[in-house]
């Protein structure tokens, strides 16, 4: 990859409520988030923009893209969040108080705990990095290509990149003003994370 632009969606009300999943859209903050990053890389070439196939990505590259009719634009299934199952749409609170089990199996195995009826960070591996191939292959090994993801997926992709033990890659940071710009290249790799 000679230049990987990996952001995460901004600020949606499902985050404001420390709620799981769902399809929610980026709230007025999220939008702000947005056009800040649209500033950013407004004298910056994209080459192509992936997103997942959820409102918050898209709507992100949607304003990202304000004025750019000439970036390729592809909405992947591959870069959809975590599938919560039974959880999605519960707050972290609800989580801990119905589902105890999930809460406790999560807590002792982040990785590999499973949502009942969705996935893991371990099941959602293969997925996420077919779409990463994907992205790729789309953008023709493209030198500024940029991923709009998810906070669970974000990580999956960045551990792709960046040698992490598995049982850390659920606890990767990953911001909603920030992002991470990857260079890698056979001789050199280089992950930066940078304001915009
Ligand atoms: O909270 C936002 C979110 O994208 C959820 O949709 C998803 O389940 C979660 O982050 C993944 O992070 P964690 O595995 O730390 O709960």
């Amino acid at each position: 990859v000679k230049g990987l632009s990996l952001i995460r969606h901004g600020e949606t009300e499902f985050n404001r409520e420390h709620r799981i999943g769902g399809d929610p859209r980026l709230t007025d903050k999220g939008r702000q988030q947005a056009r800040l990053l649209a500033a950013h890389f407004r004298d910056r070439h994209i080459s192509s923009v992936v997103t997942s196939t959820l409102r918050r990505t898209r709507e992100m590259a949607d304003i990202l893209l304000e004025g750019r009719p000439e970036v390729e634009r592809y909405a992947l299934k591959e870069f959809d969040e975590i599938d919560a199952g039974v959880c999605d749409a519960m707050t972290y609170d609800e989580v801990r108080q119905l589902r105890p089990g999930i809460w406790e199996s999560r807590k002792a195995d982040k990785y590999n705990a499973s949502y009942p009826g969705g996935e893991s960070y371990a099941s959602m591996k293969e997925r996420v990095e077919r779409g990463v191939k994907k992205a790729l292959y789309l953008s023709g090994n493209a030198e500024n290509l940029v991923i709009i993801g998810h906070q669970a997926v974000n990580r999956m992709i960045l551990s792709h990149f960046l040698l992490r033990r598995e049982e850390d890659v659920p606890y990767v940071y990953i911001p909603q003003d920030r992002y991470f710009h990857i260079v890698s290249t056979q001789s050199r790799k280089l992950v930066e994370l940078l304001p915009f």
